[in-house]
């Protein structure tokens, strides 16, 4: 069932990733316990259900699994970290605590967004059993260029850019997929990767993460507008007061909704394609545009 998976997952990878946050040495406290508040404190951990679920499907072994969901949710920490400071969008809650600047300082915020990115790629560059270093190297760079300017670093510059201005959907969608849909993605590639996936299950699955991954950020510009503070655990019309380009800004909150409807919708006929039984993966779209956090 959907909700026992990702429990199951969730506290799988928060073990990892404790395990990797308590073997840093103490030589900066402060930066560690920066890292550790934000990695560790909440999270969906949607990124490493991915990982586990697709790596699951194609019989990847769960413990060649663990490092791969850990270093994506790393990158997936900083980015928050680093998207909550004052530079960008200036938010003081996240996960129901007070953001990595506010509880801790912008300094520390910053490099413990640059340590948690590194600490990814010390993770995945680390040989890992059951992984080829050919294969390694592919989920190395899968990784960076979800990351960076192709990706998540460069979708977060378009956001930037498209604050206080109105945009084209084209440019909406290019951005979306940069900032939220590129480690979405990279979450199933790594997974594919590891399984040595035929070229049939990759174009369905990267297809399916396409859509998962767009419409995952249409429902959280949603949710900035129907969910409570108290749900999100993050503030509640961030988007609206700092004047963000989203889909219900551009095409309402019902223009919104039908779009991410449409994308599940093209999500799971992906899944038609598979000679799986990928309910599970079929349920956690279906779940992304319902979730109220
Ligand atoms: C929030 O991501 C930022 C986006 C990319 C939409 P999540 O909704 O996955 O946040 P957590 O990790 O569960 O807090
Ligand atoms: C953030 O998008 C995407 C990232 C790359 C972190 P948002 O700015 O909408 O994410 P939230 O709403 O603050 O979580
Ligand atoms: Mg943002
Ligand atoms: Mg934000
Ligand atoms: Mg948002």
């Amino acid at each position: 069932m959907l909700t026992d998976a990702i429990k199951t997952y969730q506290q799988r990878v928060d073990q990892v990733l404790s395990q990797h946050l308590h073997n840093l040495d103490d030589a900066a406290p402060t930066l560690k316990a920066a890292m550790t508040h934000g990695a560790l404190l909440g999270g969906k951990r949607i990124r490493p259900f991915l990982v586990y679920s697709v790596g699951n499907l194609l019989n990847v072994p769960i413990t060649t699994l663990d490092n791969l969901a850990a270093a994506i949710e790393c990158v997936h920490a900083y980015s928050l970290i680093h998207d909550d400071l004052p530079a960008m969008d200036d938010d003081c809650l996240r996960r129901g605590q007070p953001t990595v600047h506010i509880a801790f300082d912008e300094a520390s915020a910053i490099l413990a967004g640059d340590a948690l990115q590194t600490l990814a790629f010390d993770i995945i560059s680390t040989p890992i059993d059951g992984l080829s270093p050919k294969q390694q190297l592919a989920i190395v760079k899968s990784l960076a260029k979800a990351s960076g300017y192709q990706g998540m670093c460069g979708g977060q510059a378009i956001d930037l850019s498209a604050t206080n201005q109105r945009i084209e959907l084209a440019r909406l969608t290019e951005l979306h997929n940069k900032k939220t849909g590129a480690l979405i993605s990279c979450a199933v590639e790594m997974a594919l990767i590891a399984a040595d996936a035929s070229e049939s299950d990759y174009a369905a699955l990267m297809g399916y993460a396409h859509h998962v991954g767009l419409a995952f950020q249409v429902q959280d510009d949603i949710l900035d507008i129907i969910a409570s503070t108290e749900e999100l655990g993050k503030p509640q019309g961030s988007d609206e007061q700092s004047n963000k380009s989203t889909f219900p800004q551009l095409l309402g909150l019902e223009g919104a909704k039908q779009t991410s409807q449409q994308l599940v919708d093209d999500a799971l006929s992906e899944l038609t394609k598979l000679p799986y039984n990928s309910q599970l993966i079929a349920d956690f779209a279906r779940y992304i545009i319902v979730r109220r956090i």
